[in-house]
């Protein structure tokens, strides 16, 4: 296979089950995705579909039941110890709310460089410098670093959580909701950043979404979760466009439509059969 077309991220086959008291629960049955360099996959469901929890899985966070997780063609999915650690540099997280990776109390610049710390990765590089990095290619100020997450915008602590995650210059990121608590104006605007990130830097992204308007905004490829299985998965444009699934159908319904107009005639009782 040639080499710029393989994924950078497989999740083959994926069942998670959870232990509810004395029962287990199967969150993810059977799922699988992947995720080829330098492209965004979309994983978009209603809440309780599962997407936190494939994106846990393959970050290491909850144990997968059985399936495989691939990443950088390397499996990964019991892998502990140095190797991994090694490896997880190539995986960061992006979440919905920024205070899992900003604690309110710490610097930027301290919550910065955990993922450094983590990955062992603090000795023989200019710390600051790479603080510095990663902040300019968010559009902050370097200077954010000396200041406290309260001192900044729910758009800009979501731009400082992005250069929290591209500090040990990651090649896969997984977005869990990372635009979901914004306003429409500023979730356009981390969206470009987030498309400006991956043309300069080839990251390919994992991006978890209920909001199917934002997903065809920004994926590549789209894979559409129910009740922890896959319900339909291909082209974004082909999903949305001519989605063969019903549940599919009702999440495109579901997603709020720029166009004011079009709004209009989606509104509109439609007469059963008539061709659009
Ligand atoms: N640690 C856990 N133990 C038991 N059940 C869990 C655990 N975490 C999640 N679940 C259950 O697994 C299912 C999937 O949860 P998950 O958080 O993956 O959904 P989601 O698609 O991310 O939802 P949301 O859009 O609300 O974030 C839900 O029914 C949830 O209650
Ligand atoms: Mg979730």
């Amino acid at each position: 296979m040639n080499d710029t077309t393989s994924p950078v991220l497989v999740a083959d086959n994926i069942t998670v089950r959870y232990r509810k008291g004395r029962r287990h629960f199967t969150a993810l049955d059977n799922v699988s995705v992947r995720i080829p360099h330098g492209t965004t996959v979309g994983l978009v469901g209603e809440s309780g579909s599962g997407k936190s929890t494939l994106a846990k899985a393959i970050l290491g966070l909850v144990p997968v039941t059985t399936g495989r997780v691939e990443l950088l063609g390397e499996d990964i999915t019991h892998l502990t110890g140095r190797r991994r650690r090694e490896l997880g540099r190539s995986i960061q997280a992006v979440f919905q709310d920024p205070n899992t990776s900003l604690n309110p109390s710490f610097t930027i610049r301290r919550s910065l460089i955990e993922p450094l710390k983590a990955q062992n990765m603090l000795g023989g590089i200019d710390v600051d410098g790479r603080v510095a990095e990663v902040l300019t290619a968010v559009g902050m100020e370097p200077d954010a670093a000396f200041r406290r997450p309260r001192q900044f915008s729910g758009g800009q602590r979501q731009r400082i959580s992005i250069a929290r995650a591209l500090i040990t210059n990651p090649q896969v990121v997984v977005c869990d909701e990372a635009v979901s608590a914004l306003d429409l104006s500023v979730q356009a605007q981390v969206l470009n950043l987030l498309t400006d990130l991956q043309r300069e830097r080839g990251l390919s992204y994992l991006f978890i979404s209920h909001d199917m308007s934002v997903v065809k905004h920004i994926c590549h490829e789209v894979t559409v979760l129910y009740r922890g299985v896959i319900k339909e998965s291909g082209a974004t444009r082909l999903v949305t466009t001519q989605p063969v699934d019903p549940y599919t159908r009702a999440l495109l319904l579901a997603a709020p439509i720029a166009d004011p107009a079009m709004q209009r005639q989606r509104q509109r009782p439609t007469t059963a059969g008539a061709a659009t």
